[in-house]
């Protein structure tokens, strides 16, 4: 195992459920560490940035728009296997297909509104954390 860093994003729907502290204490519990944190409310630009590996798919509008319609609590978690143990922690992107007792089954309702995003290999956990946090801004925990 190593010691990795990961991106993590509570999206609109799980903010405006206030659910920010439960879902902090889900990676908190399962041995994460928080080592950098922000609240955003990204524009189109920053939200079609973020997800132009996507951009050429049929969801990209909608997600574009779900993503600006509210603020989001922006996260770099830090610990051994931190990439699969947060994307454990989340639970399938489709909700409905999500592990019982997993974030997304608890506090998500449909794959545009699925509570969380989390970074899916070593790559893209560098492009996304640099893409919300200079690095002085995040911390070595
Ligand atoms: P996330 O992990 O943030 O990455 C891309 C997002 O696109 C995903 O979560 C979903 O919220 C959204 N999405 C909508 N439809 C789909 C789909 N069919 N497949 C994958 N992601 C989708």
């Amino acid at each position: 195992m190593a010691l990795e860093k990961t991106l993590s994003i509570i999206k609109p729907d799980a903010v405006e459920k206030n659910v920010i502290g439960k879902v902090l204490s889900r990676f908190e519990d399962a041995g994460l560490k928080i080592s950098a944190m922000r609240f955003a409310l990204l524009s189109k630009d920053d939200a079609a940035g973020f997800y132009a590996v996507h951009k050429d798919r049929p969801f990209f509008n909608d997600l574009v728009e779900f993503m600006t319609s509210g603020p989001v609590c922006i996260q770099v978690l830090e610990g051994e296997d931190a990439i699969k143990k947060n994307r454990d922690l989340m639970g399938a992107t489709d909700p409905t297909k999500a592990d019982k007792g997993t974030i997304r089954a608890d506090f998500a309702v449909s794959i545009d509104a699925n509570a969380v995003h989390g970074s899916d290999s070593e790559e893209n956990a560098a492009i996304e954390i640099a893409y919300f946090f200079p690095s002085m801004n995040v911390y070595a925990r």
